[in-house]
């Protein structure tokens, strides 16, 4: 979401001054409707017209990220470090990823600048599966990953269910790597969830994001998705889950 005012001036149409002067003559309408507050807040997919005349939108665009570790998951980082857009060369769209991955989490990150979709993907209503790898140590016993799969008790409530599997174990050297499938999208939720059963997570990967998964991606590597995956995501943020 970006303020009228700027989007107005990116279009060509006016100065950000005269954005915000024809703003409150009343000269401006988004969805057809009069709006006359400074810094009302609009999404690339609005319609919005000055003097009856449609701003051309800008074009909707989504990228799929394989996040290396040691990337930051936002547009800007106080401390300089790079960031998910840095890695994403040639586009002048002003996109942003859809949810966050730890600066140490690796995997499947989707840029987009459409916000609705965004929006709907990020809220816990529409219940998008994502699926991470998990090195941890030491091996969880049976108990464990049935604690997992049904619910843990952290400090912001009690987690969903979750799909859980363990992929591999080491006995020799206590880790194991599990793969965990949940459709919330707390803060730190999966090392949370491992570190309320005291266990550490020495890796952590996502290899899936709804119906997106890594293949043919190198970690660092993005490319744009494709129609009928975009279409599908749509599908996946239109269907409510009881
Ligand atoms: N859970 C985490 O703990 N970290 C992530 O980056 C994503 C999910």
């Amino acid at each position: 979401m970006e303020r009228l005012q700027k989007i107005i001036a990116q279009s060509g149409v006016a100065s950000r001054r005269k954005a915000e002067q024809l703003i409150v003559a009343g000269r401006v309408k988004v969805n057809g409707r009069t709006v006359s507050e400074l810094g009302t807040k609009v999404s690339p997919g609005d319609d919005i017209s000055v003097d009856g005349v449609l701003l051309e939108k800008e074009r909707l665009v989504y990228f799929l990220l394989y996040k290396p570790v040691g990337v930051i998951s936002s547009r800007k980082d106080e401390r300089n470090r790079k960031t998910v857009i840095d890695l994403i060369k040639g586009v002048s769209e002003r996109i942003f990823p859809v949810g966050r991955l730890d600066f140490d989490t690796s995997g499947a990150l989707l840029l987009t600048n459409d916000g609705e979709l965004a929006n709907r993907l990020m809220h816990p209503r529409f219940e998008i599966d994502k699926t991470y790898i998990a090195k941890v140590e030491p091996i969880p016993t049976r108990e464990q990953l049935r604690r997992l799969a049904s619910g843990i008790l952290l400090d912001d409530g009690m987690t969903a269910e979750a799909k859980v599997q363990m992929i591999t174990s080491n006995k020799e050297k206590g880790f194991a790597s599990v793969e965990l499938t949940i459709h919330e999208g707390r803060n730190r939720q999966v090392r949370r969830m491992f570190a309320a059963l005291n266990m550490e997570v020495l890796k952590l990967k996502r290899v899936r994001y709804g119906s997106l998964n890594l293949d043919g991606l190198s970690a660092g590597e993005s490319r744009p998705l494709k129609p009928h995956e975009v279409k599908m995501l749509y599908h996946l943020a239109n269907r409510e889950k009881q």
